[in-house]
């Protein structure tokens, strides 16, 4: 029969043992010393077990004493391993918090980047424009009704406002997300006078999702507004504009349709050797409701008007299968385009 003081002693002096290693583990903090301590008191063969298991040659008067003192040991032993584990913790944040970043360093090896194959059609684009003397214009994405539709001879009840086709904000406000970049012919025809030649690049929404078509796309509207200008202008600019891209070889062709804002309206094909005809934009005469809706005089004034869709030529440039490509974030895919356009 063993004595319960003994075993309090043993119980006493494990306590300090383990004082004092938590001591050194704190000097020197990791998580691996901290799980060699709590295996060499806790596991099945630590220290505190094995006190645990003398309690069977205690007599039965003393097993309660003899119980308290290894609870004790116990509780305190995973106490302090809890707390070594959270300081472990800290010191591992500090250090990762501590460990500066040189934002000067030169990097290593090649990291250059690469344009988008999008950024790269519409930079070319926008050349062949500006070499045609026409102005850059901006317009907003987030767009009112009004601008978007009504302003460009699209009423209410027009089937180009279906529910399916955009993407509606708030119905109060009658804001939506632009679905194409026409809007930016009301804005730029409101805020300045003609002679107008303009550009205008942008993102345009619309609920359509397979493999060409994406909510979200890109085009790219042209308008030229002056006196005298004919069907013929606009033929001319878009022959050019799309041998001027895609080389000689590439035919156009106009196809009667109908847009609310143009009138005669026309789609535009595009005939490359690989693809054959390719629908990429629809483009007319400025309606004379829209120049009245802006305040231009109809009788003395027309002009004409297009949009492309930019993804499409991207696609037919670079020979993509899917438009989805282009929204991906795939770096392997956009890692072979060229770092300047
Ligand atoms: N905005 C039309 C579309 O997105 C294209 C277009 C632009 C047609 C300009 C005529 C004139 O489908």
């Amino acid at each position: 029969m063993s004595n319960v003081n003994s075993l309090i002693e043993q119980a006493q002096a494990a306590l300090k043992a383990f004082d004092l290693e938590k001591h050194n583990v704190e000097a020197h903090p990791s998580r691996e010393a901290v799980e060699r301590l709590r295996v060499s008191f806790l596991g099945r063969k630590g220290v505190v077990t094995e006190l645990y298991g003398e309690m069977r040659t205690l007599s039965k008067d003393d097993r309660p004493a003899g119980g308290k003192a290894l609870n004790d040991l116990k509780t305190r032993v995973e106490s302090g391993i809890e707390s070594l584990q959270q300081k472990v913790n800290e010191w591992q944040l500090q250090q990762q918090l501590l460990r500066k970043v040189d934002v000067s360093r030169p990097t290593e090896g090649d990291h250059s980047g690469s344009l988008h194959p999008v950024t790269l059609i519409r930079r070319e684009v926008l050349d062949v424009f500006r070499r045609l003397g026409f102005a850059v214009y901006d317009g907003p994405e987030i767009e009112y009704e009004y601008y978007n539709f009504t302003a460009l001879n699209t009423p209410d009840h027009h089937p180009a406002r279906d529910m399916q086709d955009t993407f509606y904000l708030a119905e109060q406000a009658q804001l939506i997300l632009r679905s194409h970049t026409s809007n930016i012919q009301i804005h730029g025809m409101m805020r300045d006078r003609p002679p107008l030649r303009v550009v205008a690049p942008g993102r345009v929404f619309r609920c359509d999702s397979d493999p060409t078509h994406t909510p979200q796309f890109h085009q790219i509207e042209a308008f030229v507004v002056d006196e005298n200008i004919s069907f013929a202008h606009l033929k001319g600019t878009i022959d050019h504009f799309l041998r001027a891209l895609f080389g000689q070889e590439f035919k156009t062709r106009l196809r009667p349709s109908f847009f609310p804002f143009v009138e005669p309206g026309a789609e535009i094909d595009l005939y490359s050797p690989k693809a054959g005809w390719l629908e990429i934009g629809g483009c007319g005469m400025i309606h004379p409701n829209v120049f009245e809706c802006v305040g231009y005089d109809s009788e003395r004034l027309t002009g004409f008007a297009f949009g492309f869709g930019l993804d499409r030529m991207a696609m037919l440039k670079y020979g993509l299968r899917d438009l989805r490509q282009l929204f991906s974030g795939d770096r392997d895919f956009l890692g072979q385009f060229p770092a300047r356009g």
